[in-house]
């Protein structure tokens, strides 16, 4: 039986966090055997975020080193960033051309990025219309991604409907996310969804020193140590989950309804749980920062293989929207 397709991808600006692992990333790891894996990073994303050189450099190098610390393995899957693959931005004009100003308005990033009263940029309000481009341009299958990136899928699916219906023929597939459901949200240390953006983050490489003090700094109740406690309402509780093994969790459970575990201890296990998680993650990391070489050529040897699939796509592209003339 043939593989099937994946593609996901993960924005390079800044360090990752637990949120994009237990969300996103660990699914990459896992799934890297079963299908024809493609994993990018999506650096023309993060220029509406990251307009600086060095740093952009930075965090794109960054990025492939995590992704390779986690565990993606070159020889197995596709692994490239956006901009090596100039069809990406191409295509994603061929779909602003064919796609409304009030469908993109209906978008939830750029609803929330609204509320806020941010400037939002032309790049932002286009994003949905970039990522279906990076996922459609590959004929995939499987998008695995977080519950905050449904909608984007859907806006991948919807418009590559809308294209194979203007133009009469089925040059898109459609592409389907995959969520896992006990973590398609992991909450930040303030019990809001864990996000870059709201400062409320653990770093999926973090010393232990970071992990202590993103723990300590966990807001919690005020109750006396022996007063029952719903576990369910108790953000430490909630990193718990991630972190322990379920006869622990089970324990733990018991322990906070009875009232017999202070904030304290809680978070004395959760930080040790957390740094043993990490620890191993961490030294691998350093190994592979070691060789940047190798990390570039990652890269490039990705850029081309991605590449290849892309320009034929972009071939078939081009002729049935009637620009091809020779
Ligand atoms: P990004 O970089 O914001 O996040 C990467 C992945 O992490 C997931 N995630 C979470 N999952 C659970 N709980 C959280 N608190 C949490 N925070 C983040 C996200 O859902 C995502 O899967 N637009 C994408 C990048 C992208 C992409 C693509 C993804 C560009 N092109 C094509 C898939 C296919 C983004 O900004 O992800």
């Amino acid at each position: 039986m043939t593989k099937k397709t994946l593609l996901s991808g993960v924005k390079p600006t800044g360090r990752p966090h637990i949120g994009n692992y237990f969300g996103a990333m660990r699914q990459f790891v896992d799934m890297q055997d079963e299908y024809n894996a493609i994993y990018m990073i999506a650096d023309y994303h993060a220029l509406n975020f990251i307009q600086n050189k060095e740093e952009l450099n930075q965090a794109i190098i960054d990025l492939t080193i995590d992704y390779l610390a986690l565990g993606l393995d070159p020889k197995k899957s596709i692994i490239f960033k956006q901009s090596d693959v100039m069809e990406h931005t191409e295509l994603a004009w061929i779909f602003d051309t064919i796609t409304t100003m009030p469908y993109l308005e209906r978008a939830h990033a750029y609803k929330d990025a609204e509320v806020k009263n941010k400037e939002i940029s032309v790049g932002t309000f286009n994003y949905p219309m970039l990522m279906a481009a990076d996922i459609l341009l590959y004929d995939v299958d499987a998008v695995p991604v977080g519950q905050d990136q449904k909608q984007h899928v859907e806006y991948a699916r919807d418009t590559a409907q809308k294209f194979n219906f203007i133009f009469g023929k089925e040059v898109f597939k459609l592409p389907e996310s995959k969520i896992l459901g006990e973590v398609a949200v992991v909450p930040g240390i303030d019990g809001q969804k864990m996000s870059k953006s709201y400062g409320n983050t653990i770093p999926l490489f973090a010393t232990l020193d970071e992990i202590t003090k993103a723990v300590m700094s966990i807001p919690t109740d005020s109750k006396p140590m022996n007063e029952p406690r719903n576990p369910e309402e108790d953000n430490v509780f909630k990193l718990h989950k991630l972190f322990s093994k379920s006869e622990d969790l089970f324990v733990l459970r018991e322990r906070y309804e009875k009232g017999e575990i202070g904030h304290k201890e809680s978070k004395e296990i959760l930080i040790k749980n957390i740094d043993a998680f990490i620890a191993p993650l961490r030294e691998k990391r350093d190994q592979i920062a070691h060789d940047i070489d190798y990390v570039l050529d990652v890269l490039k040897d990705g850029g081309k293989r991605a590449k290849a699939k892309a320009e034929k796509k972009m071939e078939a592209v081009r002729e049935v929207i009637g620009v091809k003339l020779y």
